[in-house]
């Protein structure tokens, strides 16, 4: 008779004994998966598990403080942030290409991981949040790569640690019954798909500090409406774009020439189809006036209404 409790107990146990006094290390995203993982493994070891979490400036509004508060405050692990907003700014300045942005986003996450792991010293293993349909799927592409899906979980198998993946045999549903029972906040365990290379690719084009504080801003009162209307357990996928077209609109009596942002919405089970989602207009009017008068520099709101296929989720 299998319950979360078993199973939690069980990998304690097998994650103690692999472990003993040695030392572990996880690179934290905030995402569902690393995030039971590093919090399994800590209920088994305790201080002997430091979390690394990068914070590439790609994030959501206020989403680093959160997992701060989350894993810092509530489950008193070794927790250390590092900002490299800087540095990935100035590694993406120029480029336009979805797909290169990928990969710079993906190279640069190790690189700097890899960095910070050095600090440490006497690491012997690392958490990853790898889950069962990410062991079937690397066994299986078959499909044209429409998008290279860089993950920022996704470390090289060189580093030099042995891994600890609690999570391998799991299915997602499986894994946030674990993360409800390790008591991992709702807001962690039901959070929506957040993509690695974050919001460098809800920014079309070349990313800019100006560019991404403005899509943060609209983005962050996109999710509070949706969150208040109640929505957002029945929608897959919801999130601001700003596609970088300006356009004439009128404040006042002032003309203005400002940005256009898209409002994403979808349903689906998995993201391979998805359907965009019929939400109320009252909720988008909500949606639209609020962004409007409290972002600078937006005078304009579109509403996506494409299902993929043919669109995809995300714009790039
Ligand atoms: P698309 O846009 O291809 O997205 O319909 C399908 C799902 O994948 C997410 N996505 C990504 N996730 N790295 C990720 O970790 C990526 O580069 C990436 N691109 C898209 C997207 O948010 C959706 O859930």
């Amino acid at each position: 008779n299998w319950t979360m409790s078993t199973f939690i107990e069980e990998q304690i146990e097998k994650i103690r004994d692999k472990v003993g006094n040695r030392k572990v290390l996880c690179a934290l995203s905030g995402g569902v998966d690393s995030s039971v993982a590093a919090v399994l493994v800590h209920k088994a070891i305790g201080d002997q598990l430091t979390c690394i979490f990068v914070d590439h400036g790609l994030l959501r509004k206020d989403e680093g403080d959160q997992v701060e508060r989350v894993f810092r405050q509530q489950f008193h692990m070794n927790f250390i942030p590092v900002n490299y907003e800087e540095h990935f700014l100035k590694k993406l300045s120029g480029i336009e290409d979805p797909e290169k942005k990928r990969k710079i986003i993906g190279n640069e996450f190790i690189r700097v991981f890899e960095k910070e792991a050095k600090k440490l010293e006497g690491i012997d293993f690392l958490v990853q949040g790898t889950i069962y349909p990410d062991v079937v799927e690397s066994g299986t592409k078959t499909a044209a790569v429409i998008k290279s899906h860089h993950n920022v979980g996704g470390l090289p198998k060189d580093l030099q640690f042995e891994l600890i993946e609690p999570l391998r045999t799991l299915f997602k549903d499986e894994v946030r019954a674990v993360g409800e029972e390790l008591g991992i906040p709702r807001d962690i365990v039901w959070r929506q798909p957040f993509p690695g290379p974050g919001l460098a690719i809800r920014v079309l084009g070349e990313v800019t500090k100006g560019k991404l504080e403005i899509l943060r801003e609209a983005d962050a009162i996109l999710r509070e409406e949706i969150k208040k209307a109640g929505l957002d357990q029945e929608i897959w996928q919801y999130f601001a774009v700003l596609p970088g077209i300006r356009s004439v609109g009128v404040m006042g009596d002032e003309r203005t020439y400002d940005y256009t942002i898209a409002l994403r919405a979808v349903t689906s089970s998995d993201a391979m189809t998805a359907d965009w989602a019929r939400i109320p207009y009252d909720v988008l009017e909500k949606i639209s006036n609020r962004i409007v008068n409290e972002v600078q520099h937006v005078n304009r709101i579109v509403y996506d209404i494409t299902s993929k296929p043919p669109s995809t989720i995300e714009w790039e």
